[in-house]
């Protein structure tokens, strides 16, 4: 198969985690035939820096003439720090999210066996947990107005949501729930939110066509308890946009480091992968920062082409990598492996998957999930 990949590297540690994530691309390109072709561009506060935009024209241009975007991270401390920044690196990236048009982000939370012990749960608590996290992705908060009062003192940031917006996504949640555990999780806050109270309507109008998929709807602040005291009860999760992004960040730490869970970005046209981790600026350029998230990106990059075998022979190394612990130091403080060491390892033993059949294919996620 071909498949042009736009790479978006952005800032702090995006550029370190993507070369390991093409490394493991060419690994597949390799061992199973394919033909990839790379074409890099900039986005975020690499971008200002150099354009004065945090998505450029050229970028777009790439991206909308690919198959596939992947991206690596966005964000530098010295806008963080800067409340009356006019551009910021994000931007770029909300840009990009509108020009591709995808409206569902997929973040499966998978746990490794291997890790276990490494989780700020307990193991027994842990134990089986295997979700999917759909959170909505142009809508909320995130897509309304943001408006400061001319004398400084007032901010809004203005929630809505149609109809329309609710239930694309919330049809693609109700099909992977049914080749999954068939139970759909949404979270809202409908005891304060009219968005929320319009989003319970909606997917539970929808869920009727759905009878074999089991709906439950639950406040926010309870599913963030939950997800602590029993994270093995979810199986998909809808969420808006907000509340997805909150909730992921917390799910993507109970695996045992943010390092390891990547996403989805997809709607009606070209699809985007990235790792859920942010940019970790503190990080950059050490050798240090965790590059699973990303490879197991590109894994589901593949996987949404239909390359299942592909996808799983990456997901394959990556389990493979953490067994014999050639790991970074997020994942094991003693190792004396960097970012470089790990991508190098999983892709060499994407060529070389010997003992690929005492995986658990199960426990690791990526092939259980959802990507239409
Ligand atoms: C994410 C990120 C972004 C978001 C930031 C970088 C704007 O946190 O993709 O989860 O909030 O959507
Ligand atoms: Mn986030």
């Amino acid at each position: 198969m071909n498949i042009n990949i736009a790479l978006l590297p952005g800032d702090g540690i995006g550029p370190e985690v993507i070369a390991q994530a093409v490394k493991c691309l060419k690994a597949v390109e390799e061992t199973f035939g394919h033909q990839f072709t790379f074409t890099t561009e900039l986005i975020g506060g690499a971008a200002i820096l150099e354009t004065k935009k945090a998505l450029p024209e050229n970028t777009i241009k790439l991206c909308l003439d690919s198959d596939a975007v992947l991206f690596g991270a966005i964000g530098l401390p010295e806008y963080d720090n800067n409340p009356d920044a006019k551009i910021r690196p994000e931007n770029g990236l909300f840009e990009l999210r509108k020009a591709l048009g995808v409206f569902t982000n997929i973040r499966p939370v998978a746990v490794f066996p291997t890790l276990l012990k490494k989780s700020p749960l307990k193991e027994a608590v842990l134990k089986g947990t295997d979700f999917v996290i759909y959170r909505e992705l142009t809508g909320g908060i995130y897509g309304g107005a943001h408006t400061l009062s001319g004398d400084g003192t007032t901010a809004t940031d203005i929630a809505s949501y149609t109809e329309s917006q609710i239930s694309r996504i919330t049809h693609l949640a109700f099909k992977a729930a049914k080749k999954r555990s068939k139970k759909i999780t949404l979270i809202d806050k409908s005891n304060v939110l009219e968005t929320s109270r319009l989003w319970r309507r909606v997917v539970k109008r929808i869920s009727a066509s759905y009878p074999e998929v089991e709906l439950e709807c639950i406040y926010l602040h309870n599913a963030i308890m939950q997800m602590i005291l029993n994270p093995s009860r979810f199986d998909v999760i809808l969420a808006p946009n907000l509340f997805g992004d909150i909730i992921s960040d917390q799910a993507s730490v109970i695996g045992g480091s943010i390092g390891l869970l990547p996403s989805a970005s997809i709607g009606d046209g070209i699809a985007m992968f990235e790792p859920i981790h942010g940019s970790y600026p503190q990080a950059a350029g050490k050798d240090i920062a965790n590059p699973i998230a990303a490879i197991l990106s590109a894994a589901m990059l593949l996987q949404h082409f239909g390359l299942e075998e592909e996808s799983r022979a990456v997901v394959s190394a990556v389990n493979k990598s953490l067994k014999k612990k050639i790991v970074t130091p997020d994942i094991s403080s003693k190792s004396k492996h960097g970012t470089n060491d790990v991508g190098d390892f999983i892709a060499n033993n994407i060529v070389d998957t010997d003992d690929s059949l005492t995986m658990n294919y199960e426990n690791i996620g990526l092939g259980k999930s959802t990507i239409i």
